[in-house]
């Protein structure tokens, strides 16, 4: 089965809408490649304008986050319809600075997933072990915890619309990418994870992303691997640099 790559970036905080602009509109060119998904994940005040400014290209938009409410009296969050009428095709949730930084827990992630499937929104779930829990020997613990609480309640045809991203965090933004091989075998062990809760057709259909320090150096070789299906990219997402990734091979 080939499963089509999904090539992300998360903008985090950064930007302001005109900037986002002005971004768009130099990497549109670059990026201009239909044989991968392309998707730009961007701050909620900036998603507006991107929509707007990536219309007729092959690029896609994404949130950061949104709320697992449908309306209501949650100041300063954003709700999947909100994500959904401005243009929104996908959504990073559980992100590890979401975990880390705002305390969301797996259950929190999971609610958030069964929300977005149910408003049409691609989940691009996170996870990820932090150095002390790989140097623990913990790594496939803590990550089939994070991936199986994610989905509860997913069914299989829904499961097969979510990403995954295998983010370790001791690779976030630190320029240290994970080895070819630590970021196959965990991959590899999501999927098998997969494929234990639900069935087969469903691991070979779930799209996996790598992400953590991707830069157009490492792209090509972690994106050949069996069970990489792409990449969520930081920092590199905001340069010209993300032309490169995208155009991996
Ligand atoms: P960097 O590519 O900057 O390491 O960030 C990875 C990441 O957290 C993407 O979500």
């Amino acid at each position: 089965m080939s499963r089509r790559k999904i090539i992300a970036g998360n903008w985090k905080m950064n930007k302001t809408p005109s900037e986002a602009v002005a971004l768009v509109n130099e990497l549109k060119p670059l990026v201009a490649n239909d044989d991968v998904d392309v998707v730009f994940c961007v701050p909620a005040i900036d998603i507006v304008p991107v929509v707007a400014a990536v219309k007729g290209s092959n690029i896609q938009v994404g949130a950061e986050n949104m709320y697992f409410e449908e309306s209501g009296a949650y100041t300063g969050e954003i709700a999947p319809a909100m994500l959904v009428d401005a243009g929104v095709k996908y959504v990073v949730l559980g992100h590890s600075e979401r975990r880390e930084y705002f305390g969301e827990t797996n259950d929190d992630v999971n609610k958030k997933v069964r929300k977005a499937l149910e408003h049409d929104l691609v989940p691009i779930m996170c996870c990820g072990e932090s150095l002390k829990q790989r140097e623990q020997g913990v790594t496939m613990d803590f990550v089939r915890q994070q991936v199986k609480v994610g989905l509860q309640g997913v069914t299989a045809e829904e499961a097969k619309k979510v990403v995954i991203a295998y983010e370790p965090i001791w690779a976030i933004g630190t320029g240290v990418t994970a080895t070819t091989e630590q970021a196959q075998e965990v991959c590899a062990a999501i999927r098998v994870c997969i494929k234990e809760v639900y069935d087969g057709a469903t691991a070979d259909a779930i799209r996996i992303q790598y992400g953590g320090s991707v830069n157009a150096a490492t792209a090509g070789e972690l994106f050949a691997q069996v069970d990489i299906d792409g990449g969520l990219v930081g920092g590199a997402s905001l340069k010209p640099e993300f032309g490169d990734i995208v155009n991996y091979k």
